[in-house]
């Protein structure tokens, strides 16, 4: 599996965190930044993820800011992303089967980082539901990209 991970400073431990821990678990993490804890602006991170998830580069995007708010509005302007906040196993669960989610946002701010690492492993085992219902619901998102 390969998966493109990024964050602004406030998300930058927990993405040092979770790119760890998926490598141990043989994912190929390829890391968008940021490098650093200086302060930088979370759209250039979900840019960088959202453009690489769009291009098909990889199986799916994490962003994490502060909130997992900004990062994942910015990340669902790009066309063909479908970023879901997480902070539950609840929404972890749904952000996949219901949504199609491909991008999958945290904030560092809400969850602790055992929450996030439990989210993540919900949301990787999730399937994309095949039901009509929820295909249907998709494709209408999709048609609102234009
Ligand atoms: C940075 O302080 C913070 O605003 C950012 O990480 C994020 O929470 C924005 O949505």
């Amino acid at each position: 599996m390969l998966v493109a991970i990024g964050s602004d400073h406030a998300g930058f431990e927990y993405k040092e965190l979770l790119r760890k821990y998926l490598a141990k678990k043989d994912i190929t993490v390829i890391d968008k930044g940021t490098y650093l804890l200086e302060p930088v602006d979370y759209p250039d991170y979900a840019a960088k993820v959202g453009h690489s998830v769009a291009n098909n580069e990889v199986d799916f995007g994490i962003v994490i800011c502060g909130t997992g708010l900004g990062i994942s509005i910015a990340a669902n302007k790009i066309k063909g992303i479908r970023a879901a906040v997480v902070s539950s196993a609840f929404t972890a669960e749904s952000a996949k089967n219901h949504n199609h989610a491909n991008i999958i946002a945290f904030g560092s701010r809400v969850n602790t980082i055992e929450e996030v690492k439990e989210y993540l492993e919900i949301f990787m085992k999730t399937k994309e539901s095949e039901e009509e219902r929820h295909v249907n619901r998709v494709n209408k998102i999709q048609k609102l990209e234009g």
